[in-house]
């Protein structure tokens, strides 16, 4: 694949999205995707650095702020390792440069810049490279308790300290490597096996039920949600999870609680080794 072929265009906000009638967001939204698209285009692979105004440092504030005590309660002890790992600025938003370096020099993971939500099998195909796509830009400072896509919040505050743990960059990059030559049916499984794990997975920890997924350590409601109980949650089972159809953008209804990471990575393993069978 060549660098610029997920680069289609700029994607267009839903009328539903937080920003869709606010012209100064969605101009300072476009030049920060634009600087993402120039990345893919260069040959120099310099990932650019935003220069995020005071209000955008404010919603940053404000949604670690309130995020903080929850990960206190209900954050897998993973996150919090990884956490104090990467000792991520609370007063800034942190470029995904000086983020990526740090990512590097701990386990050889890295983040490239990208423009918005790409197709999946090339979002996938990347984490088999041991790299993650990212935003930069950040929500709408009238909804910062939810995001109906991934931001600047979602990757580095839900994303990041979860990628300095080696198991679970291996897990992405099994989704990954399975992903390049998966057929249409076996891609949405690995979809949907990436989203109710890596995205909005709970994990058993001594009895207690914790986030695990960078939807909800990076986001207030749907972290709130599964955990006060407002949503669904059972058990992980790969046939139910394959099954199981989401909507990115809204409140997530539906979570699956992993017993142990390592019993999902193999029954995960196991699935992806059948699609080689005739
Ligand atoms: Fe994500």
């Amino acid at each position: 694949m060549k660098n610029t072929e997920f680069i289609a265009t700029l994607p267009v906000l839903d009328l539903d999205h937080p920003g869709a009638q606010d012209p100064a967001y969605k101009k300072r939204r476009e030049q920060i995707a634009m600087a993402a698209v120039e990345f893919h285009q260069s040959s120099q692979k310099k990932i650019p650095f935003i220069k995020y105004t005071p209000e955008e440092h404010a919603v940053w504030r404000h949604v670690l702020q309130k995020l903080k005590p929850l990960h206190e309660k209900w954050a897998c002890s993973w996150y919090k390792e990884g956490w104090r790992k990467m000792n991520i600025r609370e007063e800034h938003i942190p470029q995904i440069r000086e983020v990526s370096t740090q990512l590097e020099q701990i386990n050889g993971f890295s983040l490239e810049p990208i423009h918005g939500l790409v197709q999946p099998r090339e979002f996938l195909i990347k984490l088999s490279q041991n790299v993650m796509l990212c935003t930069q830009y950040i929500r709408h400072p009238s909804k910062p308790e939810f995001t109906p896509e991934p931001d600047i919040i979602h990757e580095v505050l839900g994303h990041v300290p979860m990628f300095t743990h080696p198991d679970i960059n291996e897990l992405q990059q099994m989704i990954g490597k399975a992903a390049m030559t998966a057929t249409e049916q076996q891609l949405e499984w690995l979809n949907r096996i990436y989203w109710f794990t890596i995205e909005y997975g709970l994990i058993c920890e001594q009895g207690d039920i914790k986030a695990f997924g960078a939807g909800l350590l990076g986001g207030i409601k749907d972290l709130t949600n599964a955990l006060s109980g407002k949503a669904r949650i059972t058990l992980f089972d790969l046939k139910t999870v394959i099954t199981t159809d989401y909507n990115y953008s809204c409140e997530q209804p539906q979570f699956f609680v992993m017993e142990s990471l390592e019993q999902t990575k193999e029954e995960i393993r196991r699935f992806i080794e059948s699609f080689q069978d005739p």
